[in-house]
């Protein structure tokens, strides 16, 4: 081993800190959490400089306790949550807490934006729909809620841009991050100059953007001495989350669908050309492979359908789990192995929290369909799994209509390690699917694309080609992927019908 790259990825619970050595090895790996703040229903927050403690608390754990040499360390790349809302003043301080991407209270903004310049001119500019989570109907909202904070503001960052501003004094973003903004040019690659002054905005507040593994700075002298790093440390523009995940899912070629199961699930290809859903169902946003784009499916609640589930109506396997030293879930989606695919006619839509594709729909809530005398709890769980399942299909399916044809399916993420879940998914596809030799996710996208931003590979495809290997391959069950797509156009029905209600049901509630 003779060079080191760091991985640092500001996500929602925590940072998670990941060391790898040139040929991807993980080396070691650390997490700092953090609190999140609902000063009001519906409203998420954090605390940036939270976000920075946990980043250093996390660095230093990792230099300091050397399993690895913190001299061979010689580029950090970042990653994060994304369309999270910093702003900070002209003394560089930060203005007000960050507005999250889960936060909903942008509501009439995002309504607002598409209204004035149409859907048909928002998608084809900025690649989707603007979604209530995004970054621009936050600045918005800030003008309209709060003009006092709004006339300090300087500058405005993405999450992981902050720790990058902390770490080397310079304030930059990346073009993956800023495609989920709402206010880039995506297939231009460049922030969408006309749509902010309509929107009357100054471009002064606007950070300089870089492709995804060019380097944004090194570590400032008196930082790296605190954080255990050599002076001259690289500092790598990076990638929002699911764009790092991409990079560590390999995904870069057309060919190649990475579909991850955390608390959201993703579906996420890479495309040779900007190219983008007519509805904005899909986001269409810039890889963090130069010249390439990326489309991604985002469902809200996919593992968090299953962690509700856990959290509200599982004690018991809870208390059992901790007594036998056994992960509650594993003991909650046991209950569902013997139960045939279709749950014997129960249907579960995982709409808990709204939900982005294919619906864009806040409204959209969840349902147990067809519940009958026969049906337990292992029918609920196994609805659980396959109503995600049929959310993920609906993004593939969408792919396929805008011609990407894909011959590979990588399942990551906490779900994926589940096999239950995983052979569900398979036959829902109707597609072989891999898991990956190392799931490391977003941390370890953004370390590769600190290997890139340094020259220890020609390019990302080059990092990804040599790094990234597929394991236990699994065929899909023929039969039950025939059963399965009737069970599939049923729950595509069911939002249909159901979309006017939730409308009804939120004025109700
Ligand atoms: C992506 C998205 C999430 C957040 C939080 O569009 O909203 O991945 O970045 O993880």
């Amino acid at each position: 081993m003779s060079q080191v790259f760091l991985g640092v990825d500001v996500g929602t619970t925590g940072c998670k800190v990941v060391a790898i050595d040139e040929l991807g090895n993980l080396l070691d790996s650390e997490t700092v959490e953090y609190p999140i703040y609902t000063p009001r229903p519906g409203w998420t927050e954090q605390n940036p400089e939270d976000w920075w403690n946990a980043a250093k608390e996390a660095i230093k754990r990792i230099t300091s306790r050397k399993r690895v040499s913190p001299e061979l360390i010689q580029g950090v790349g970042l990653t994060g949550q994304m369309h999270g809302l910093v702003i900070i003043d002209s003394e560089d301080k930060v203005i007000r807490p960050a507005i999250l991407w889960n936060d909903q209270r942008t509501f009439k903004e995002a309504e607002f934006f598409n209204d004035k310049f149409g859907l048909e001119s928002v998608i084809k500019i900025t690649g989707s729909i603007v979604q209530t989570g995004f970054t621009a109907p936050k600045l918005l909202w800030v003008k309209n809620n709060e003009p006092d904070n709004f006339e300090k503001i300087k500058k405005f960052m993405l999450p992981k841009d902050y720790v990058g501003f902390k770490l080397t004094g310079d304030i930059y973003t990346d073009v993956n991050d800023a495609s989920g903004t709402s206010f880039f040019n995506v297939e231009k690659r460049r922030w969408a100059e006309d749509l902010i002054t309509e929107l009357e905005f100054s471009l002064k507040i606007f950070p300089e953007v870089l492709e995804s593994n060019d380097v944004r700075g090194v570590v400032k002298r008196e930082v790296a001495e605190k954080l255990g790093l050599k002076p001259d440390v690289v500092v790598v523009a990076g990638a929002g989350d699911q764009g790092a995940a991409g990079i560590g899912a390999g995904a870069v070629k057309e060919e190649i669908i990475s579909v991850n199961l955390g608390t959201s699930g993703v579906v996420f290809t890479s495309s040779d050309k900007y190219r983008y859903d007519l509805k904005g169902r899909l986001h269409a946003f810039c890889h963090a492979s130069p010249s390439k784009w990326h489309l991604m499916g985002v469902m809200l609640s996919a593992g968090g359908s299953l962690r509700w589930f856990r959290d509200n109506l599982c004690h018991l396997e809870k208390i059992m789990g901790n007594l036998i030293y056994e992960d509650p879930y594993n003991i909650i989606v046991r209950e569902a192995i013997n139960i045939p695919a279709g749950s014997e006619g129960l249907i579960f839509l995982p709409y808990l929290s709204g939900e982005r594709t294919p619906h864009a729909d806040p409204y959209a809530r969840g349902v147990f369909f067809g519940l009958s005398l026969k049906h337990g709890k292992g029918h609920m769980v196994r609805s659980i799994l396959e109503g995600v399942a049929y959310g993920l299909m609906n993004s593939l399916e969408l792919m396929y209509e805008m011609g990407i044809r894909f011959n590979e399916v990588r399942l990551v993420g906490g779900g994926s390690r589940s096999l239950l879940w995983r052979k569900i998914v398979t036959d829902v596809f109707g597609l072989r699917t891999y898991l990956l030799k190392v799931d490391e996710g977003s941390s370890y996208g953004a370390a590769i694309l600190a290997a890139v931003g340094v020259g220890a590979y020609k390019n990302v495809e080059d990092a990804v080609n040599t790094i990234i290997k597929t394991v236990e391959p699994i065929d899909p069950n023929l039969d039950d992927h025939e059963k399965y797509m009737k069970y599939y156009k049923l729950y595509g029905r069911l939002y249909e019908k159901l979309k006017d209600e939730f409308r009804i049901l939120a004025d109700i509630a």
